[in-house]
């Protein structure tokens, strides 16, 4: 295993976030956390989930509901496609969630980070997940100044995002760099005094912690 992803699994473990999914492994369940996630912060996003995944336990109770009740699960959680792309899908897999990533990948409202991050998550399947803390924690520590919104960036950030996974522990990996970028490695004022990665973080080194990542349209 590579230094990178030593360091912040033995950081998650100490550190990470007790998530309501983050106690299992059905993969139903982590498809509907990811769904709420990709608009919604965790702070808000943990009761709708809670609420949502008793009303609708399992893929056939969601599959069964009306329309209108599964919106009523999601007021006020907006970006409401979610909720309809969500119940249609529901409705599409026969009870079964599919265990492939292109059988993931396929289902209504799941782009290329969400079937990422249900893979890893539930099957432990060795994909790397890429959004924005991934985005920060990756072009400080490797001091990588490619804008992320450029397409060679894109490229760039995600084959060494596929680079630096421990593709033995995809879900720890995928979950340790999201909770490091969200807590340790932030946006504003990171505090790097206490940064476990510190010795070897070319941004700190070379003091531009602030500057990246580097955005080519603000
Ligand atoms: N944001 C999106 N997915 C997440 C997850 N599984 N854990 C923490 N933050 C997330």
């Amino acid at each position: 295993m590579n230094a990178f992803s030593r360091i912040l699994l033995d950081w998650y473990a100490e550190h990470k976030r007790e998530l309501p999914w983050r106690e299992t492994k059905d993969p139903y369940r982590i498809w509907i956390s990811e769904i709420i996630l990709q608009q919604t912060r965790v702070a808000q996003g943990y009761e709708y989930f809670q609420r949502f995944v008793e009303r609708f336990p399992d893929l056939v109770a969601l599959a069964e509901a009306d329309e209108d009740e599964v919106m009523k699960y999601w007021q006020g959680l907006g970006y409401y496609s979610r909720a309809r792309n969500l119940h249609a899908a529901a409705r599409s897999m026969n009870g079964v969630f599919p265990r492939t990533y292109e059988g993931v990948r396929a289902l209504k409202g799941v782009g290329d980070y969400t079937a990422a991050a249900i893979c890893s998550i539930a099957y432990d399947m060795p994909y790397a997940v890429v959004d924005g803390n991934v985005y920060r924690v990756l072009s400080r520590y490797f001091g990588v100044e490619t804008p992320i919104d450029s397409t060679q960036g894109k490229k760039l950030f995600a084959s060494l995002a596929q680079e630096m996974l421990d593709e033995k522990h995809a879900a720890l990996y995928n979950q340790a760099i999201m909770d490091f970028g969200a807590i340790q490695c932030t946006p504003q004022s990171p505090s790097c005094m206490f940064c476990p990665l510190a010795d070897s973080c070319s941004a700190l080194a070379t003091g531009k912690v602030n500057l990246l990542p580097v955005k080519q349209h603000k």
